[in-house]
């Protein structure tokens, strides 16, 4: 039955060719920021030229080259100067100045598309935008030697420099080449940044050399939850699921290619049950505990009246930091119930040796701490908005998650913020109403539309203020999305009605046009053999 709905929802996408739409619209999501179509097509084939006049854009043309590689098996010849003959592609540092970083523009006649940029990250841009525009599922194809690309002239830059995914990793464990998956999506909606959910109570998932019980006891754990909590069922089945420091270099290297950069997330001071199964000695009570089976939250969470604590966790983030190139790094710092600290004698100490007023600005002196340390190595923290309680250091980023409200404070305390509330931002939220329909979740909906509305920038702050939201994110958390498949069909296509919340000018933005680029840009998800969820198809 489910297969007679796919095939009969894919007549409908095929049923749809670029002719037969309004000639301003094409497949490209998100939207640039000025497109206009022409009546040319410029035809590429293995005789096409790509001019180069230096280096500086060689890997973004060597990408180009392997997309081709791998979709049309050919690769285009790099030429320094202008061909005497035939049609070619020039890449070009761009002669004037903006200061408008990642932005790119491509002209595009029957002879030749000119792509210039001020940055690497532009050019990237550009050629995603490029790709978007080869019809490879369309009619224009005969064989595999040519691609009739349809003209058009665009300027484009993005709206925010942050547009960011999450991925939790933890609860369920996604393997290396999913990963790289996801982040292709990321690439072909222009996203720059991967949220890289890396532990959490149910799976501990970076090897961490100095120790090596994180991932050969909290990187396992006995069984899993299924259905709803309340029924309390289990699998029964073992599972387990690390990255070695080697996959991550692997995958920091792919990422980098896509000018993607991860943003690690080493969860503290809760949300550590995982490290505590093997390292319970940073505990208050001492343990014994067991990699969580089931969801939600923790009362056991690192000792913070313990100075072990804060030298385990340094040594972590030590690794973490050698490991991944970016400025930030995530600390968690979201669902820290105090139960323990209030029993623990340690923690009591803590609070009388350091004067704070409880237990709540002892989570602000844990994550002062950590911040401290890595700000001495050169690098800033992000962390959940529970950060913002009880007094933040200047240099932390706030995500944003209980709604915008922490975020609008946040920002009016000039801290940088992405916005990612829940509702719509959370993925793991049902995509239709008739919740009955779809794989079980958490309660809630972000329908399509409402992912496509979100304004990360609440009105409520002044024009200066409102300069702290460096962006959104959208988030995929995996209590209920136990294989990369259900990870396709939660995240896209909300992915996408995100990437033009963050790409794509206000004014520009019209959700019926989107509908329509959608169900174009469907050909190629397809081709991609992607598991889409298929709601728009009927909007
Ligand atoms: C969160 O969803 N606890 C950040
Ligand atoms: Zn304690």
């Amino acid at each position: 039955m489910h297969k007679i709905i796919t095939l009969l929802s894919m007549a409908v996408i095929y049923s749809i060719s670029y002719a037969q739409i309004s000639t301003s619209v094409l497949p490209l999501i998100p939207l640039p920021k000025e497109v206009s179509r022409t009546n040319e097509e410029f035809v590429l084939t293995a005789k096409t030229k790509i001019v180069l006049p230096n280096n500086t854009f060689k890997p973004e043309v060597d990408y180009l080259n392997n997309y081709l590689q791998s979709n049309v098996h050919f690769q285009l010849a790099i030429v320094s100067s202008i061909p005497k003959k035939g049609n070619y592609i020039s890449i070009n540092p761009s002669s004037s100045k903006t200061g408008l970083k990642e932005g790119y523009d491509l002209k595009m006649n029957k002879n030749k598309i000119i792509l210039v940029s001020e940055d690497n990250a532009g050019i990237f841009y550009g050629i995603e935008t490029l790709i978007q525009l080869m019809p490879l599922n369309n009619n224009s194809i005969s064989g595999d030697d040519k691609l009739s690309i349809q003209c058009a002239n665009i300027t484009d830059s993005p709206q925010y420099q942050w547009r960011s995914m999450l991925l939790d990793c933890s609860r369920h464990f996604f393997s290396k080449e999913e990963i790289k998956k996801y982040l292709d999506y990321l690439a072909m909606y222009k996203f720059n940044i991967f949220h890289w959910h890396l532990t959490d109570d149910q799976g501990w998932r970076i090897e961490i050399k100095k120790y090596p019980l994180l991932t050969s006891i909290g990187s396992k754990r006995k069984e899993t939850a299924i259905g709803r909590p309340r029924d309390k069922k289990f699998d029964g089945i073992p599972s387990s699921g690390f990255y070695t420091q080697d996959d991550i270099k692997e995958i920091v290297a792919y990422a980098t290619t896509r000018h993607i950069t991860i943003l690690p997330e080493i969860e503290m001071p809760g949300h550590s049950v995982a490290a505590l199964a093997a390292y319970s000695q940073y505990s208050c009570t001492g343990g014994p505990f067991e990699t969580k089976t089931s969801w939600g939250i923790s009362k056991d969470v690192y000792c913070a009246g313990n100075d072990s604590t804060f030298l385990f966790l340094q040594n972590i983030l030590s690794e973490v930091m050698d490991l991944f190139p970016g400025k930030y790094i995530h600390i968690g710092g979201d669902e820290c119930p105090k139960d323990r600290w209030k029993a623990c004698s340690k923690c009591q100490k803590r609070i009388t040796d350091e004067k704070l007023s409880g237990e709540n600005e002892l989570q602000s002196y844990f994550v002062n701490r950590m911040e401290k340390y890595v700000h001495s190595k050169g690098k800033q923290i992000i962390g959940w908005d529970e950060i913002l309680e009880q007094g933040l250091s200047p240099n932390a980023t706030v995500m944003s998650w209980r709604g915008t409200k922490a975020g609008i404070l946040a920002a009016k305390q000039k801290h940088f913020v992405v916005m990612t509330p829940t509702k719509p931002c959370y993925f793991d939220f049902y995509q239709d109403k008739d919740t009955l329909k779809e794989p079980y979740s958490f309660h809630g909906y972000n329908l399509l539309d409402a992912v496509y509305a979100f304004n990360p920038t609440p009105k409520e702050l002044t024009k200066e203020d409102a300069t702290y939201i460096m962006g959104a994110q959208g988030c995929v958390w995996t209590e209920f999305i136990p294989d990369f498949s259900n990870v396709e069909y939660m995240a896209l296509p909300r992915m996408a009605a995100l990437s033009e919340t963050v790409w794509t000018p206000i004014a520009k933005k019209n959700y019926s046009d989107f509908i329509l680029r959608l169900k174009l840009h469907a050909q190629t998800l397809d081709r991609m053999k992607v598991n889409y969820a298929k709601h728009f198809l009927n909007q």
